[in-house]
């Protein structure tokens, strides 16, 4: 593929993807294999909204990803895997090696009765055989659903639900660090509350002991062994389902975001290769992990299509010491490396010192993902990571984008600090005021929307295609709405300031207010509760929960407070734990009931100085009483 090599270049084939998308991408994906092409490049709406990319075609992603590239350099490293401690062996494999994993797994699916359409959970630590599963399913053309193994069982035990999945892909356990998380006991108490699933795999990583349920339970070992290493692709249509990713919004439960196959590997494949510059030789690394929509996208898809060695580390930044992201980095020569703020602020915490003794000289990109980067850790990134001579690539995009949307083309977009920059080619994003009108001209700020597909746009949202147009297609008629807010400035560079919805982001980890309410609700104790978002030093934000008790609680609220934390952790998962519970006597309300978050947002960030007007509320008395407590009264 060829790749945009100069600002010039850019320019031209942005207007280009904006004068005439269609012959745009149909260009690119010229590149691919396919085992029939395309009779109409795009067709869609966006009222109901409906988008085709590539009708018709017939392909397998995973020929793109594998069999292409086995023809070419089968010797050449595909993924290399960093175990969570580092003197425990490394994994290389090449791309003939995962190939034949991929094909020996695909054929153990079918043997257990997995076909085209199903759905497939995968629950598992960041092991090589979670991309194997991925792209096991991909082959055979069932739909994967990759949970993030820090959820909860309850929270598996809902994505299983919602999708009805058959399957489920698990290991005994994880190591984390310094800890061994039980993740196969999860999936037992998970499958306890739900009916659909058939079969577990189960991967031994750790060796704990674990129960195997007779004639459900089956190793991965066992489901291999003697089992062929080719397997013919299964042939899919360019608009069937590739995965479904579940994400949190301002209301209700997660939501599957469906992405389907062609479209998606186009725009995975273009946004690798040009926004990192990955070259042939290069060693790329996403330290993300592959149950969020930034593994899917650049640590298995994107850099597989690409033909690249993506390395995939199983561990912690700060485990066994802090110094771990840039000893791997030197280990493998790293050339690229994307990471996310959280990360980059925890490690910048460990002073300047630390980083100065690796070489890192490998380096040529370096990328942040999933939130505002702060200034402060932007300039340490680009000069104790970077060394003041890698460009950085502030990538804006969401699970529901697919691939990377808003970013600098490193070497090629000049860097401005903090700002995600322009727009990648093919994306038309626009800035629009309360009322839908459109933000022109520089020096303007406004909620972000994207007015015309590009290839990896969500589809729809699994079972329910009405949520997917009420969240994304609604609120601007004719636009996509990202829930976010973005400023541009003089240079028509822009900025994301953030979310604008009830959705916070802790530590690049996107959470919906309402889920962690629901859970705080579950505790016998609590009437009600409200959770927002507060800046937060390292997490970027934090959760802070208020919460008003019932009548009857004469428990100490110390013990309250620990058991409301603990109901979140087994509701959700550790990552959705409040830093913050604070017990009020009543939540501030609008004469029609709504809580007003816009004042608990502003106590929680210790800036009550300017709270507007309380006095139509219907309890503004309740104000000052959550300052008190708060413990910010003067
Ligand atoms: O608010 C934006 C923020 O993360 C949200 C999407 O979260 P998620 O779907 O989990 O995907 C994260 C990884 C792609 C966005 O709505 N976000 C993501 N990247 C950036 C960002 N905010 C600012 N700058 C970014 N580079």
């Amino acid at each position: 593929m060829k790749r945009i090599s100069s600002l010039h270049q850019y320019c031209h084939q942005y207007q280009k993807s904006i004068d005439d998308p269609e012959s745009f991408w149909e260009q690119i994906a010229e590149d691919f294999n396919w085992h029939q092409k395309w009779n109409r490049v795009l067709d869609w709406d966006f009222q109901t909204p409906q988008i085709k990319w590539f009708e018709n075609a017939k392909l397998n992603i995973t020929d793109n990803a594998l069999d292409k590239h086995v023809e070419k350099h089968p010797d050449k490293v595909a993924i290399i895997w960093e175990p969570n401690h580092p003197d425990e062996s490394v994994i290389k494999l090449s791309y003939r090696e995962l190939h034949d994993e991929t094909c020996r797994f695909a054929n153990g699916l079918e043997t257990l009765g997995i076909t085209k359409g199903d759905r497939v959970i995968i629950y598992m630590p960041m092991v090589v055989q979670a991309a194997i599963a991925m792209l096991a399913c991909a082959r055979i053309g069932a739909i994967h659903s990759v949970v993030f193994a820090g959820f909860s069982a309850h929270s598996l035990a809902d994505r299983i639900d919602n999708c009805q999945a058959k399957l489920v892909i698990t290991s005994d356990g994880n190591f984390r660090g310094e800890k061994t998380i039980e993740v196969k006991k999860l999936v037992d108490q998970a499958l306890a509350s739900t009916k659909s699933v058939q079969h577990v795999v189960v991967f031994k990583r750790t060796g704990q002991p674990i129960s195997m349920k007779t004639s459900r339970d089956i190793w991965w070992e066992d489901l291999v062994s003697n089992i062929s290493t080719k397997h013919q692709p299964t042939i899919m249509d360019a608009e069937d389902p590739l995965f479904i990713l579940y994400t949190s919004g301002s209301t209700g439960k997660p939501k599957g975001v469906v992405h389907t196959t062609a479209g998606y590997m186009v725009y995975t494949a273009y946004t690798f290769i040009n926004v990192f510059q990955y070259q042939q030789n290069d060693i790329y690394w996403c330290s993300a992990d592959v149950g969020w929509i930034t593994g899917h996208s650049y640590i298995v898809y994107g850099p597989l299509l690409a033909g690249a060695t993506t390395l995939m580390f199983e561990g912690v930044p700060t485990f066994p010491h802090p110094g771990r992201f840039w000893e791997i980095i030197d280990k493998h020569h790293v050339n690229q490396f994307y990471t996310a703020p959280t990360a980059i602020r925890a490690l910048q915490a460990y002073g300047s010192d630390l980083p100065k003794k690796y070489s890192l000289e490998s380096l040529k990109v370096i990328g942040s993902v999933g939130e505002p980067i702060n200034k402060e850790a932007w300039h340490w990134y680009h000069k104790h990571i970077g060394r003041g001579r890698c460009p950085i690539v502030d990538t804006w995009w969401q699970t529901e984008t697919g691939g990377m949307m808003i970013s600098p083309i490193a070497g090629v977009t000049p860097n401005k600090p903090t700002f995600a920059s322009l727009p990648l080619p093919g994306v038309q994003p626009v800035l629009v005021d309360k009322t839908g009108k459109i933000l022109e001209g520089m020096n303007v700020k406004g909620n972000l929307c994207i007015q015309f597909p590009w290839p990896s746009i969500l589809r729809t949202t699994w079972g329910d295609h009405q949520r997917c147009k009420e969240t994304y297609f609604s609120m601007y008629p004719g636009m996509y709405f990202t829930g976010d807010e973005a400023k541009r400035d003089h240079d028509g560079y822009l900025r994301i300031l953030g979310r604008v919805d009830d959705v916070i982001n802790v530590s690049g980890h996107r959470l919906g207010t309402a889920e962690i309410e629901n859970a705080i609700n579950a505790h016998k104790n609590v009437t009600e509760s409200a959770v927002v978002g507060f800046p937060h030093q390292i997490k970027g934000e934090g959760i802070y929960a208020y919460v008003v008790l019932g009548d009857d609680s004469s428990m100490d609220h110390d013990t309250i407070i620990d058991e409301i934390i603990q109901e979140v952790r087994l509701f959700i998962g550790p990552i959705a734990k409040p830093d913050k519970v604070l017990l009020v006597p009543d939540l501030p309300k609008t004469r029609s009931g709504k809580i007003m978050r816009r004042i608990l947002r502003k106590v929680a960030s210790q800036d009550i100085q300017q709270l507007g007007d309380i006095s139509t509320l219907l309890n503004p008395d309740v104000v000052q009483e959550i300052i008190e407590k708060a413990g910010l009264a003067s």
